[in-house]
């Protein structure tokens, strides 16, 4: 454990905000053919993951199979939280050693001129408390975020539907691919100046074109928070992060655009992100089995309660990276029972992820190991 380093202050909480809820068991309710949903799920994210190892002869990840960068860094817990936020990893002031690797979500390897959202998975290194699964003597906690502040699906079954068609278009229709996200950009624009919301448009390809280090990311579906149940975002705080907030980024010329980006960044800057955590504090507007429903900020803001620093670095290497990538699982499901995932998407995330990378591992013949310090990648 080693002494934090000076960062602001921790948020004060306004009297005005209700206080947390504690969590009941009560608050999640599965449905009644949950498991035959899982399976489903199983086998459609393995059809993907066949497709792309039959036509490369290599294990890789059902979805977010494209990797933009991996970083190492430090989370630093922020100093003097109030209780309500003291939880779980955030319960103790340190430094945990973290990697993060930045992704889009299709299980494809597309061009970057086919605009999806982005992923920021992070490995917390270090970490106290009884484990939810996998080894005892493992000391991770894996947070994974996306852009969008909730899911696209109300629960699992929607998002199979969704996932069953794309699926049959693994590794196919590149070039029209490139044109209807083009297309899809422009209407998911035009919904959005109507004051509508496009996360389907988005997630087919209508994604801005923008700098990934830009981006605000979020859980969108909640864990437990100690007693309490959240979500969590990481956004930019430094400056030379935030000028890229917004930031278009051309992607027509080079098909690794995003990649380009974040190497080039880091090559010569540091970066950090802050931590935020948006406690459930009504149900009615903050459901738990709901992943699609957007909590509202002006009844529970996401506050403080962290740091990440990235030092510059090396972010991708075309022989380093890959075979680091295949050494690393994340899953929301690794980590302490404190931060234990809870809805119907985080239920059907436990399986799913656990095949998908038992797949990988045995497909490449690289066991996979939870890091006890970033120096073993
Ligand atoms: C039912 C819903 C979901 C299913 C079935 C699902 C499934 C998966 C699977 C199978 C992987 C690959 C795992 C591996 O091989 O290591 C993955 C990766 C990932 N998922 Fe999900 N996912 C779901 C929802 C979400 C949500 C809600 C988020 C975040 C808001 C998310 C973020 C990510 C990210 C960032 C990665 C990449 C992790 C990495 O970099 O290795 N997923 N997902």
């Amino acid at each position: 454990m080693s002494t934090p380093p000076s960062i602001s202050t921790a948020p004060t909480i306004s009297t005005a905000l209700a206080s947390p809820v504690t969590y009941d068991p009560a608050y999640e309710i599965p449905e009644q053919d949950e498991q035959q949903t899982i399976q489903a799920l199983v086998s459609t994210l393995q059809s993907i993951s066949d497709v792309t190892a039959r036509d490369s002869g290599h294990g890789y990840r059902s979805v977010h199979v494209k990797s933009h960068g991996v970083l190492r860094g430090n989370l630093t817990v922020a100093p003097g939280l109030p209780p309500e936020l003291k939880q779980g990893i955030f319960g103790y002031e340190q430094v945990y050693e973290t990697v993060i690797r930045l992704s889009t979500s299709p299980g494809d390897f597309l061009a970057d001129s086919v605009s999806t959202p982005r992923g920021f998975a992070v490995k917390v290194i270090g970490v106290q408390g009884e484990r939810l699964q996998g080894d005892a003597a493992d000391n991770t906690q894996d947070f994974l975020l996306v852009t969008g502040p909730a899911f696209l699906n109300k629960d699992a079954k929607g998002f199979l539907s969704g996932l069953k068609l794309l699926a049959k278009t693994t590794n196919r229709f590149p070039e029209f691919k490139k044109v209807i996200s083009a297309v899809l950009r422009g209407l998911a624009r035009l919904v959005e100046s109507l004051g509508g919301e496009s996360a389907t448009l988005k997630a087919m390809g209508g994604y801005p074109e923008t700098h990934i280090l830009g981006e605000q990311f979020f859980t969108q579906v909640p864990v437990l928070y100690g007693p309490y149940m959240a979500k969590l975002s990481v956004r930019p705080a430094s400056s030379g992060l935030r000028a890229l907030i917004g930031k278009h980024l051309n992607s027509r010329d080079d098909p690794h655009a995003l990649r380009q980006a974040v190497n080039a960044f880091f090559a010569t800057h540091a970066g950090q992100w802050e931590v935020l955590v948006q406690l459930c504090r009504n149900l009615d507007t903050m459901p738990i089995e709901d992943a699609a429903a957007v909590w509202p900020e002006h009844e529970s803001p996401y506050l403080k309660v962290a740091t990440i620093d990235v030092k510059p670095q090396k972010a991708w290497d075309d022989k380093l990276t890959p075979p680091i990538e295949d050494k690393l699982a994340f899953s929301p499901w690794n980590g302490i029972a404190a931060h234990r995932p809870l809805g119907s998407v985080m239920r059907a995330r436990k399986l799913t992820y656990q095949h998908s990378s038992s797949f990988r591992r045995q497909m490449n013949g690289c066991p996979m190991h939870e890091p006890q310090s970033t120096q073993q990648l």
